[in-house]
Parts: C-alpha cells; structure tokens; sequence
C-alpha cells in the first residue's frame, strides 16, 4: 500500500502533487502519508487480534505530535525513552496506563515524572535501577509496576549499531544475573514485578532470532512464576523491518504467529514495541538539486538535504531509494555513476552513494523514501542548518505539523554576551 505513486510523470503522496508541495513549503521537507500510517496501524492490530497485546509504539522512531496522535487515536500506547518522549506522549493522549518506560539511564526526575503519570511500568535494566526506582517510589508513596528488561544474548542479524539482544551491548540483565535482582526486587515494597521483557535489535529481517528470544523469555516467565511472581506481561520489544531497498522483511501476520505461538503457553498478555514496521515507510524526504559537479571518478549531485536530516546512511550505511519527482523513462546508457550529497563539510555527508541515475538539472526535485522512521527525530542543526519542516498528507490536502524552523530559533537560546 505505497501512497507514493506517480501520476501523469510526476509523484505524488495521496493525492498532493509533490511538485506543488515543494514549491508551496520549500524544501527539504519531510511528507508523509496518513493513509499508509493508519493502513500500517491497522495491520498490525488485525495480525495480534488473536491473542491479548498491547502494541506500544517506540515514539524514537518519529516523535511528531500529529504523528504521535493518529497512533494513539489507534489504540496504541508508547514506549519511551526519556522526559521528552513521556512529555510528547502524554501531549499526543497516549493513556498513561499503556506507557513503557525503556532505557539503561533513567533519570530520578524522569522516574518521578512517570511515576506522576502512573504509567503501566518500566522495563528495569540493571541493579542499579532497582534501587533507584524503589526509592523514589517509596518516597512518593508509590508503587512501581517494573519489568525487567533481560538480554537474551541472541544475536538479531542486523547492523552492530542496532544490535541489542547481545551480551556485548549495553542493554537489559543476563539470565545468570537474574535471581539476585529477583531477590532485590521482592526486598522493595516500592516495586511490583509485572512483566519480564526483551527488544534484540531493530530492522529485524530474519524471525528466527525473534523465535528463539520469545521462546527463552517464555521459559524464563514460568520459572520466574515459579519464585512466587505474579506476572502480568511479557514485553517481546520492537523490531521488525521494512524493505528499503531489495529487503524481503517477514509479513506482520507472519511475526505476529511467530511470537504468539512461542508465549501462548504463558496465558500472558503480549506487549509489544514497533517503531519502523509503523512509521519506517509512511514517509519520504524531498529535496532539491542544488548542482550536479562532474569529478574525475563521479557525479556529485549536491541537493538542499543533508545528514543532519537524514543521518541514517552515514551512521548504518543505511540504503534509502532516491528517485525523481518527475520522472524521466531514460535508457541504462544514459545513466551516471552519482553520489547524492548535503551542502554540509563533510565526506560523511551523503544521502545516497554509486546510484546509477539519470543526471538531474539544479532545480530538479528528488525523494528519498524511507524516511518515516528515525529521518527528523535524529535531525539536528549540524552546520547552523534549521530543521525541516514535517508534512502529513490526508488524501489532497496536508497539515504542517512541524514548521520549518527558523533561522532565528537557531540561535534563540543561547547567550550572545550581548544584552
Ligand atoms: N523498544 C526498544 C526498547 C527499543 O530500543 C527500540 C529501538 C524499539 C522498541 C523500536 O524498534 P523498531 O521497531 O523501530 O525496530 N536509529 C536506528 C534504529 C534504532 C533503534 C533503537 N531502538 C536506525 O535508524 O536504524
């Protein structure tokens, strides 16, 4: 369900001509769809019907308000990693009693924030936490709903930089070290252990690791049963992948029976955390050629985007597909080796890298999809550049909900000596 379709030579998103788009709000620019983003909602909700599941989307992978919104209006809650994302979340109306609280370093006033909201738990990721959680909770008269985070040491078959299920990464508590934080936990009335949880990477595209985790959490939830717990949940983490480029990622209804059949024995209910399988494809990045320069070894097609909007092909070596807003039916032997690069001071600053494409005039409007997911929330300002604006499309019509920022709310904040 691609909303991204060309129509008489020229792309569209919906029904919103991308050209006119460009031309009435600038580039770069991110746009995306609502359809696909309610159609993907939809999916995954229909593929867990079946069995007891909470889906929480991980708000990291694209944090926008209106966004955030049209999730939750699905019936999604959140998982989230810090008081920005708790804050945004709450914002959006996501229902504090469908909110996890992920991440190696909470902070005490993030704890007690959440604690405030009464969130449903927070995934526990070390001893430390333990006590760190059980005190505040105390001291606000409180009990904490928590679920230990474990990791599963198992390796997801994605990049390092997104691998988190493995004993090398910095993520949840090993099997072995288990019983003592069990043993801690029970010492605090502040705490009530309601789920044991995992997240073992992202752009997942293998199930198989996804099996073997589920199967080792739900062994893992019996014997912790065992010990007296009264568990509630088990928390399979986000996850799965979407297609960028030739990626054949497993179907939603596929990943949903792979972990329901591994838990069901566990009469748990599932929770679960998808960013990029909701968001990843919703979206495209448009932007235009500034110039094309011709090197001994290759084009550079210099466009108005940069790696501070998306920093996914530098930071993962991460494939995006770039295309022409209008298109061109050229032949193969009219193509050029091109490198698609950012105005910014850097050789780490490209987009798209040995693309064979026809060579596009300045002035030409480009895409590069894919980017819904982890595109604008990882944008900064690198090289004094304002963030670019979000654009959510609803058939013809579209929302600015992220305005360009301004060169002025560059410098806003910060103290000129001046006055
Ligand atoms: N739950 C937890 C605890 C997570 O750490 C993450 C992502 C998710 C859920 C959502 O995972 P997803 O369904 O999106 O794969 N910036 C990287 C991705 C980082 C993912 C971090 N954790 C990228 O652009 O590929």
């Amino acid at each position: 369900m691609d909303q991204f379709q060309v129509k008489a030579g020229r792309y569209f998103c919906e029904a919103v001509d991308l050209t006119q788009l460009a031309k009435t709000e600038g580039t770069p620019a991110y746009v995306y769809s609502r359809a696909m983003l309610r159609h993907h909602c939809e999916s995954l909700r229909a593929a867990f019907q079946g069995y007891p599941t909470q889906a929480c989307f991980a708000v990291k992978a694209l944090s926008n308000l209106s966004v955030l919104k049209e999730i939750f209006g699905c019936g999604f809650g959140a998982d989230l990693v810090s008081a920005g994302e708790l804050e945004r979340a709450l914002l959006a109306g996501a229902p504090a009693d469908k909110i996890v609280f992920s991440g190696v370093g909470k902070q005490a006033h993030e704890i007690e924030r959440a604690l405030n909201a009464n969130i449903m738990m927070f995934n526990i990721e070390s001893p430390f936490e333990v006590e760190m959680i059980a005190t505040l909770a105390k001291t606000m008269g409180k009990v904490a709903a928590v679920s230990i985070r474990v990791n599963p040491n198992i390796d997801a078959q994605t990049n390092a930089k997104i691998t988190t299920g493995l004993y090398s990464t910095k993520f949840g508590i090993a099997e072995h070290d288990l019983p003592a934080l069990l043993d801690a936990i029970r010492r605090q009335p502040g705490l009530k252990l309601v789920a044991l949880g995992c997240h073992i990477g992202s752009q997942i595209l293998d199930l198989n690791p996804l099996r073997d985790a589920a199967r080792q959490m739900a062994g893992l939830c019996q014997s912790v049963r065992q010990l007296g717990f009264e568990l509630k949940h088990i928390d399979m983490g986000g996850g799965l992948g979407i297609r960028y480029r030739h990626e054949d990622p497993p179907s939603v209804q596929s990943y949903a029976a792979t972990l329901i059949d591994e838990i069901k024995s566990t009469g748990l209910s599932l929770i679960i955390e998808p960013g990029r399988s909701l968001v990843g494809n919703i979206g495209i990045l448009l932007t235009r050629v500034i110039n094309v320069k011709k090197t001994p070894d290759r084009h550079f097609v210099v466009v108005d985007a940069a790696m501070n909007d998306l920093v996914r092909p530098t930071l993962y070596e991460s494939y995006h597909t770039i295309e022409g807003v209008v298109t061109s039916p050229a032949h193969v032997s009219e193509r050029s080796l091109c490198d698609i690069v950012g105005p910014i001071c850097e050789s780490g600053d490209y987009l798209g890298k040995d693309r064979l494409m026809t060579l596009p005039n300045p002035g030409d409007l480009l895409m590069v999809r894919g980017c819904g997911a982890y595109a604008a929330s990882m944008a900064s300002q690198y090289n004094s550049r304002p963030r670019a604006p979000e654009l959510l499309v609803d058939g013809g019509a579209y929302k600015v909900a992220r305005k360009r920022e301004t060169l002025a709310s560059l410098w806003a904040d910060e103290n000129d000596g001046l006055g």
